[in-house]
């Protein structure tokens, strides 16, 4: 089985896909062509989307942006699309796992439902996914502790998913949150995420309150 593995943050550092993805291989089982790709900000050369195209299975990991996918990821499966068609490719899979910035990981529905109708005008199968919410807290923890901590739903959906992508069997789609209450990432993120940003950028708090 030929997997193609794609990381569609536009980040140029480690992303928070790169670690949800990094942590699906280690459950697919031994024994399978994985083709690992990171698209950066431009799009594939015309040789990768006809490599891509020739793949039994495609595995799209990506952040939310704005409800939807990121420009870099759009612009790659409109030129995907035409090396689909041209490769009849009625067999192909394509999974999808999404993580957002919000608690919720159901805001990535939409995102969900773009890719699905992108499936059926590619003419592919669509596979379903992850939809994972509370994105940046998985880049603040560097490594996945999906085992025992906040992200133990993901681990188990991971690996579900790692165990049908050999068959290019469809899973349905999974929206997860982290494991502990809103109010509480409410307060992690203000105090370890947007207050030390705010200070980095030489912003006071007082002035971030302040009215225009
Ligand atoms: C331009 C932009 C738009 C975003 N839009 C949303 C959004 O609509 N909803 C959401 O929950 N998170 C949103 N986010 C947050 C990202 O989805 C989140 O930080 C994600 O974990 C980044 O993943 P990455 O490290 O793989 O790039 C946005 C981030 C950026 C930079």
């Amino acid at each position: 089985m030929k997997i193609s593995l794609i990381n569609a943050s536009p980040k140029m550092s480690a992303s928070n896909t790169g670690i949800l993805l990094d942590a699906l291989v280690r459950h697919i089982a031994a024994g399978h062509e994985i083709h690992r790709r990171r698209l950066g900000r431009k799009t594939f050369a015309t040789e990768v989307l006809r490599e891509i195209a020739t793949d039994d299975v495609i595995i799209m990991g990506f952040p939310l942006y704005v409800d939807a996918l990121p420009s870099n990821l759009l612009s790659m499966l409109i030129a995907l699309e035409d090396c689909l068609k041209a490769e009849d490719c009625g067999e192909m899979t394509v999974y999808a796992i999404i993580n957002n910035g919000f608690y919720e990981g159901r805001q990535t529905c939409i995102a969900f439902e773009i890719v699905q109708n992108w499936c059926a005008r590619a003419g592919v199968r669509f596979g379903g996914g992850i939809g994972q919410g509370g994105g940046e807290i998985i880049g603040v923890m560097k490594k996945f502790h999906g085992a025992y901590g906040l992200f133990r739903q993901t681990e188990r959906a991971l690996i579900a998913l790692a165990h049908s992508i050999p068959e290019g069997m469809p899973v349905g789609i999974r929206y997860l949150n982290p494991a502990f209450p809103r109010f509480l990432f409410g307060f992690l993120a203000r105090h370890f995420f947007w207050r030390p940003l705010a200070r980095k950028n030489g912003l006071r708090m007082k002035a971030l309150l302040g009215k225009a």
